[in-house]
C-alpha cells in the first residue's frame, strides 16, 4: 500500500482520462476533433496554464448528464485509492458547465452520488469545493454563487482558478465576503503564474485559509515569513508545474527549499489525466528528483492531513495511519 495521504488540490475535471473522454463522447453521440485517444495524448503538451486551460475546458463538451459526472468522479475515487488517498478535498468548475447549457443540478447531483459511496467503496473522505473562473466576471461567480445556495449542504467551501495573471484576488472580494458568511471554507490558486502580492491579496481581501499552488511566495521574504508564522498551507502541484513550465524540470522544484524554511506544503495532482500522474506518481516523481527520505515523505503525508478541512476524529485516525506507516513493504 502507498503512504496514506490527502488530496487538497484536485481539478475533477482534470481527471477525464482520453479513454472515458471518447467513452463519453460516443454515449453523448459527441464527435471530438481527434481520431482516437493517441492523437488526444499527443495533444497533452503545454507551453503554459492557457495553452492547457484551452485543451481543458474544450474537452468537458463530453460531460452532459448525471451519470457522466458520477462516472467521471467514480473513476477518480478509484484511482485514489490505488495511490493511498484516504480523504480527498474536491474542485469543481460550475461555470465551464452551466455556460455548455448543462443545469448547476446535473453536476453536484452527479459528484455527490459518487462522492456519497466513496468511504464504503474506497475508503475515501471527500469534501466538494466550488471554484470560480477568475478569467470570467465578478458578477458571473456571484450568479453561480447564489444559484448553489440550494446545494450548500452537500458543498464545503469555494476556490478560485483558470487564468491567473491580470485576474487578481480582489476582483471577487464580495463573493468570498458571502460564502464566510453563509459558513463556507475559502481557498484559492494564487502565485501559481500570478505575482507573490496575488497571495498576500488572497489572504488579506479573500480571507482565505489555504493557497492553492503558491509557488511565487519564494520572491516576497515578508510573505513566507507570515506563511511560516501562521502556518498557511500551500498544495503544490509538482508535476503539473513542470507540464505548465512554471518549473523548467522537477530537479529545479523548490519543495525542499520550502520544507526547510517551515512553510506547511503538501503534495497534490491538479489535473492528473492531462499532467503525467495521479497523487502518489507526484510523491514517487519528487521522491526521486529531489532525493526525499521517508521521513520527509511521512511529513509530507502528515502536512496532507493538517491542511485539510477534515474533522478532529477523522484527522487524528489518518495521522495514526500516517504515523504506523512501514516503508519498504510496498509491492511495486
Ligand atoms: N491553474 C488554474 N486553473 C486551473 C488549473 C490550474 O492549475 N487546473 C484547472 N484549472
Ligand atoms: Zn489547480
Amino acid at each position: 500500500m502507498p503512504l496514506p495521504k490527502a488530496e487538497l488540490h484536485l481539478h475533477i475535471e482534470g481527471t477525464l482520462e482520453p479513454e472515458l473522454a471518447f467513452a463519453l463522447a460516443a454515449r453523448n453521440g459527441i464527435t471530438l476533433p481527434y481520431a482516437d485517444t493517441e492523437e488526444l495524448r499527443r495533444a497533452y503538451s503545454f507551453s503554459d496554464l492557457q495553452s492547457f486551460l484551452d485543451l481543458y475546458y474544450a474537452l468537458m463538451a463530453v460531460l452532459r448528464t448525471e451519470d457522466d459526472f458520477a462516472d467521471l468522479a467514480d473513476a477518480y475515487l478509484a484511482r485514489a485509492a490505488e495511490q493511498g488517498v484516504r480523504h480527498a478535498e474536491i474542485f469543481f468548475d460550475p461555470q465551464a458547465h452551466t455556460a455548455r447549457g448543462v443545469p448547476l443540478g446535473t453536476v453536484v447531483q452527479g459528484l455527490t452520488r459518487a462522492l456519497a459511496r466513496a468511504e464504503e467503496r474506497y475508503g475515501i473522505s471527500t469534501r466538494l469545493i466550488m471554484c470560480f473562473l477568475r478569467d470570467q466576471s465578478a458578477e458571473s461567480a456571484l450568479e453561480t454563487f447564489e444559484a448553489a445556495r440550494p446545494y450548500f449542504d452537500r458543498i464545503s467551501g469555494i476556490g478560485l482558478d483558470s487564468a491567473e495573471v491580470g485576474n487578481p484576488p480582489a476582483k471577487f472580494r464580495e463573493v468570498y465576503r458571502r460564502a464566510a458568511e453563509a459558513g463556507l471554507r475559502r481557498v484559492a490558486h494564487a502565485g501559481e503564474e500570478g505575482p507573490a502580492g496575488y497571495i498576500t491579496e488572497a489572504l488579506d481581501v479573500l480571507g482565505v485559509e489555504r493557497i492553492d499552488h503558491g509557488l511565487r511566495c519564494l520572491e516576497d521574504a515578508d510573505l513566507v515569513d507570515r506563511l511560516v508564522r501562521e502556518q498557511i498551507p500551500l498544495t503544490l502541484c509538482p508535476l503539473s508545474n513542470v507540464r505548465l513550465r512554471c518549473i523548467d524540470t522537477l530537479a529545479d522544484h523548490p519543495l525542499r527549499t520550502m520544507l526547510a524554511a517551515g512553510l506547511l506544503v503538501t503534495v497534490n495532482s491538479d489535473d492528473p489525466a492531462y499532467f503525467g500522474g495521479y497523487v502518489d506518481d507526484n510523491f514517487r516523481a519528487v521522491e526521486a528528483a529531489l532525493d526525499l527520505d521517508p521521513e520527509t515523505l511521512r511529513l509530507l503525508a502528515a502536512n496532507s492531513f493538517r491542511a485539510s478541512f477534515l474533522d478532529d476524529e477523522r484527522h487524528a485516525l489518518l495521522l495514526a495511519e500516517v504515523a504506523a506507516y512501514e516503508f519498504g513493504r510496498t509491492v511495486a
